[in-house]
């Protein structure tokens, strides 16, 4: 029987850090056998905010840094296709034809689209129409290898519900071409930040990455935010909607542990430090082996590029044969070739003629 498959990536903007881990990274090493999976480097997104040469000249290293964070992970490129978004033309075409299938209003209703716009610090008036169209460019994405499930955060369950809305309209018209995609969230779809105030991102400078060595994620950790009530240990403190105590519950195995922090945090009988202590041993702990693997990858010359180049020529012909399904679909290739045929009938005629005269 084939395989299901799953298509999710991100947009590289460098290092991956414990959010994309703990939102979307564990669902893909986990699921990578049993489903066929697509990871899309999803660099044309990019240019939604930010269009400038220069930001294009960092992308290059901002990829490499991304796809080593994602071999360290566990994703293994002989199971998984890992490809680069720009360098498939059918995603443009794609993006173009389903430009026509969805409403203005639709996508401006997106409060993901008014943040990224915010993020990026650009007034209502001057958001381009490619920031507009984000989502629309994302269904190309998700649509182009027919995925069934995409794996993502939270800040994208609605931007998977759009493309749905997309795929349905597509085979009302044009006939059945695509499965409805399905969002997967993950245990923990969305990640706290080290200051908690919103989700860890690059951008917020509140991030874990996956990458830092064992004196910084010390020194993060130290820093974190906690129950700013408490400013002695033997005073009481909060719990829920405490980062440190998030991360404890994600990170550290030892459960017994865990629960017993809480218990002598909550009575204050224990001081942040040693709370901190142990968070920071326990991260370090789960980043233990993949900063070991990072460090081995890093040392293969030309491996990165290897993994890309052969991901995105699969991906070429897979999407080759999508659009050429959509086209069909739609009537355009039938266009093409009655044209071609009627023309080429005529100047082969003519050249006949040419010579029998
Ligand atoms: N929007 C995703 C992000 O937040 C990146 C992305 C681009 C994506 N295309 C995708 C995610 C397709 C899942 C499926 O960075």
């Amino acid at each position: 029987m084939e395989k299901k498959r799953i298509l999710t990536g991100d947009r590289p903007t460098g290092k991956l850090h414990l959010g994309h881990y703990v939102g979307s990274l564990v669902n893909r090493i986990k699921l990578q056998e049993r489903f066929d999976c697509y990871f899309i480097i999803a660099d044309l997104h990019t240019l939604t905010t930010k269009p400038e040469k220069e930001h294009i000249m960092y992308l290059r290293e901002n990829i490499r840094e991304m796809v080593l964070d994602y071999l360290a992970c566990g994703i293994n490129p002989s199971l998984s296709t890992i490809y680069l978004q720009s360098a498939v033309p059918a995603i443009y075409e794609m993006n173009l034809i389903f430009e026509m299938l969805i409403s203005i209003n639709r996508l401006t209703g997106l409060p993901s689209i008014k943040e990224m716009a915010k993020n990026a610090h650009l007034a209502e008036e001057s958001v381009p129409f490619g920031l507009i169209g984000y989502p629309v460019l994302q269904t190309a994405d998700i649509l182009m290898p027919r995925a069934h499930v995409v794996p993502v955060g939270k800040d994208n369950e609605a931007h998977i519900e759009l493309a749905r809305d997309i795929a349905r309209r597509f085979n009302q018209y044009y006939g059945e071409v695509f499965p409805l995609p399905e969002a997967m969230l993950s245990e923990v779809p969305t990640l706290v930040g080290t200051d908690n105030k919103g989700k860890m991102s690059k951008s917020a400078g509140n991030c874990i990455f996956l990458s830092d060595d064992a004196k910084t994620v010390d020194k993060k950790v130290r820093g974190m935010y906690t129950d700013p009530n408490r400013v002695h240990a033997h005073i009481p403190g909060q719990v829920a909607n405490n980062p440190v105590f998030t991360y404890h519950d994600i990170f550290n195995k030892d459960k017994a542990e865990v629960a017993e922090l809480k218990a002598r945090y909550e009575a204050g009988s224990v001081g942040d430090v040693e709370v901190k202590e142990s968070l920071a041993k326990s991260l370090n702990l789960f980043l233990d082996p993949i900063r070991e693997k990072r460090k081995q990858l890093e040392g293969e010359k030309g491996l990165v590029e290897e993994v890309i180049y052969k991901g995105t020529l699969k991906m070429q012909e897979v999407a080759e044969k999508t659009v050429e399904e959509m086209r069909s679909a739609m009537g355009l290739t039938g266009g093409w070739k009655k044209i071609s045929r009627i023309a080429r009938d005529r100047m082969e005629k003519a050249k006949k003629e040419l010579l029998a005269s």
